[in-house]
């Protein structure tokens, strides 16, 4: 597929080829983190809270962030996600959402957010070129939510999801973490939360990463299980999406909404991966689960260094592990989500 909005396009943002790695499979997905910084307290992912470690390199300021995307276009990568720990801490949120949705050849701006300031700022965000959002919410309940992102704002994030679509954002999912006796019973109400609304829901298997191991071993509940549920209350598997991702999708003739999975510990789950990852450092992730990240800031200096970083970027690509080796119970170098981007 050719992107004819290239056309006419300066030589240094023109597109070069599409980007695949030793196995054959494209990228057309870069997830990019802003900031490792949060302000909740995931019991899967910053129980004790961000810890400011004492010196802190500063994250990537816009200019760096419009050179790494113009990049990944030329590579043919279209749809870029902003995520953290919590983007929309950054005071240039608005910014960078700005920059990155007018790098020729982005057709799809999606960000991934706890929702703590988005009934406020969903409009703002929307007209920034924001045009997909993911929202956690952990629980319908507010004791529980409080409980378990130690903060008290499920009213809050739920007001917010209401602005989202008055927003009129293209697609509103939730990503819901089921963890087994803290809020796996909640599953039918979740989905009889989507059922009457035009929203998705996303049930995220809680995976293993450095920091929780002995959390994962007691709270995991297996994406099967959730699928034997679903299918039990009358949903079904749909057919797979040409370029959708490694999530696997459910609907209901008489819902509104749809339901995906993630379950990365079931069969076959990379076989499908579309994504690459930068973190709020400049370093690229080639898994969720890889090794400690390949710094591209030094690329990042000057609009000059184009040509270079994207043959970088093809080089490393290239070597992309067939799958993560969670099963061997290696969660790579990854200390919890917050620091790589959820
Ligand atoms: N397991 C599963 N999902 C996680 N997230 C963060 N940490 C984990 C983990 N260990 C996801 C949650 C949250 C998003 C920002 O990242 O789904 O909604
Ligand atoms: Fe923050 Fe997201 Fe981690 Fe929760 S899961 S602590 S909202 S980064």
């Amino acid at each position: 597929m050719t992107d004819n909005r290239d056309f006419g396009a300066p030589a240094s943002d023109r597109r070069v080829d599409q980007l695949f790695d030793g196995i054959g499979r494209r990228f057309e997905y870069l997830r990019l983190s802003l900031t490792d910084v949060c302000n909740f307290r995931c019991t899967y992912c910053l129980p004790d809270g961000y810890k400011k470690p004492c010196s802190r390199p500063t994250e990537l300021s816009a200019d760096e962030v419009r050179r790494v995307v113009t990049a990944f276009a030329r590579l043919g990568l279209w749809k870029v996600r902003l995520t953290g720990g919590e983007p929309t801490l950054r005071r240039d949120f608005d910014e960078i959402a700005r920059t990155v949705a007018n790098v020729p050849g982005i057709r799809r701006v999606a960000m991934t957010t706890n929702g703590y300031r988005l009934a406020e700022k969903a409009a703002a965000w929307r007209a920034a070129g924001i045009s997909a959002i993911n929202v956690s919410v952990d629980s319908l309940d507010p004791a529980r939510f409080a409980e378990i992102t130690g903060h008290d704002r499920l009213r809050q994030v739920l007001a917010g999801i209401d602005a989202a679509q008055a927003a009129g954002f293209d697609s509103i999912k939730l990503n819901a973490v089921l963890m087994r006796g803290i809020n796996d019973r909640e599953l039918e109400a979740m989905v009889d939360f989507v059922s009457s609304r035009d929203l998705s829901l996303r049930f995220i298997e809680v995976m293993r990463t450095n920091d929780n191991a002995e959390f994962f071993a007691e709270r995991h509940v297996t994406g099967q299980s959730v699928i034997d549920r679903l299918q039990a209350l009358g949903w079904s598997r749909l057919p797979r999406q040409a370029g959708a991702g490694p999530a696997v999708e459910f609907g209901h003739e008489h819902a509104k909404g749809r339901i995906g999975i993630i379950a990365p510990y079931s069969k076959d789950f990379c076989s499908s991966c579309n994504r690459l990852r930068v973190s709020s450092l400049g370093k690229l992730h080639l898994c969720l689960f890889g090794d400690a990240g390949i710094n591209l800031r030094p690329l990042l200096q000057n609009d000059g260094a184009g040509d270079e970083l994207i043959e970088r970027i093809r080089k490393l690509t290239a070597t992309k592990a067939p799958a993560h080796r969670l099963h061997q119970g290696n969660s790579g170098a990854t200390p919890h989500l917050a620091s790589i981007g959820g």
